[in-house]
């Protein structure tokens, strides 16, 4: 090793020298052994770096805070509607065919919840059974306050729309859009409720067919070509 180096640099080799090498090589040595230390320090502090971040990603994914309801966190309970519908509690009288889009929280955990035959429920709808501001306010002094609440045969709710404790919409009724229909109203068959608080916008009227129109089987007036005439059905007066 001495004579290489000496060879490498074109020094005589002396004793002197030899020495020197000598305490090259060792100083070599140990910078070898530096280097492997720092590798593997820096290896750790990036794995450990990698360990920590990866995990808050999996938990961000997953979808953070626990949840409570027996639900796995990141995950909504089953329901053979849409699979990111929310159906809480089993107080629920749901027809079959009844469609329930995404993103809505149907509340049967606290009083009767009936979705009658042909209900539409579009997605981002909010339908509650209870109701927990007095019990808010009253810091805890009042119950959780809850009523029945029923949507009638081929009613819709629909987009974002809420529809709060106590409510009844009878059948064929819309809820608008965004609309909220206040606690313990009654929504009119055949009408249409919009905004907030809700208010009837259209409600049914006679109306003649003309030429080519047909009536669905619920009394709406239909086109030639299948499209329905009016959101609103019948010829009744409301
Ligand atoms: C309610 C709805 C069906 C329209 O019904 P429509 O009988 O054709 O009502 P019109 O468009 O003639 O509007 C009637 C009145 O209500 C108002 N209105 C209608 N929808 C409204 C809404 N979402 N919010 C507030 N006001 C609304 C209109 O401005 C109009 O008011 P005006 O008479 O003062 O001008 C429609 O507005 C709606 O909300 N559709 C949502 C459909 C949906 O959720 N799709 C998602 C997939 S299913």
């Amino acid at each position: 090793m001495a004579k290489r180096i000496h060879d490498l640099l074109g020094l005589p080799v002396d004793e002197v020298v030899v020495n020197e090498c000598l305490t090259l090589k060792q100083f070599l040595w140990a910078s070898q052994l530096a280097g492997v230390a720092s590798f593997l320090l820096v290896t750790a502090l990036l794995g450990l770096v990698a360990f920590v971040g990866g995990r808050r990603w999996l938990r961000a994914i997953k979808g953070g805070a626990a949840r409570t309801d027996g639900r796995t966190p990141g995950k909504l309970a089953p329901n053979r509607f849409h699979e990111a519908a929310w159906i809480v509690g089993d107080k629920h009288e749901i027809a079959d065919d009844v469609w329930i889009g995404a993103f809505c929280v149907i509340d049967a955990a606290h009083d009767r919840l009936v979705l009658a035959p042909g209900v539409v429920v579009a997605s981002g709808a909010h339908i509650y059974t209870h109701s927990s501001v007095a019990r808010t306010a009253t810091c805890g002094a009042a119950p959780i306050e809850h009523a029945p609440t029923h949507v009638g045969p081929h009613a819709s709710i629909c987009a974002n729309a809420t529809v709060l404790m106590g409510c009844d919409v009878q059948e064929r009724a819309v809820v608008a859009a965004g609309a909220v229909v206040p606690e313990h109203t009654v929504v009119p068959r055949d009408c249409v409720v919009a905004g907030v608080p809700a208010r009837i916008v259209r409600r049914a009227r006679p109306s003649k067919l003309r030429s080519g129109e047909t009536r669905s089987s619920c009394g709406c007036a239909i086109a030639p070509d299948g499209k329905a005439i009016d959101m609103v059905c019948g010829e009744h007066e409301v």
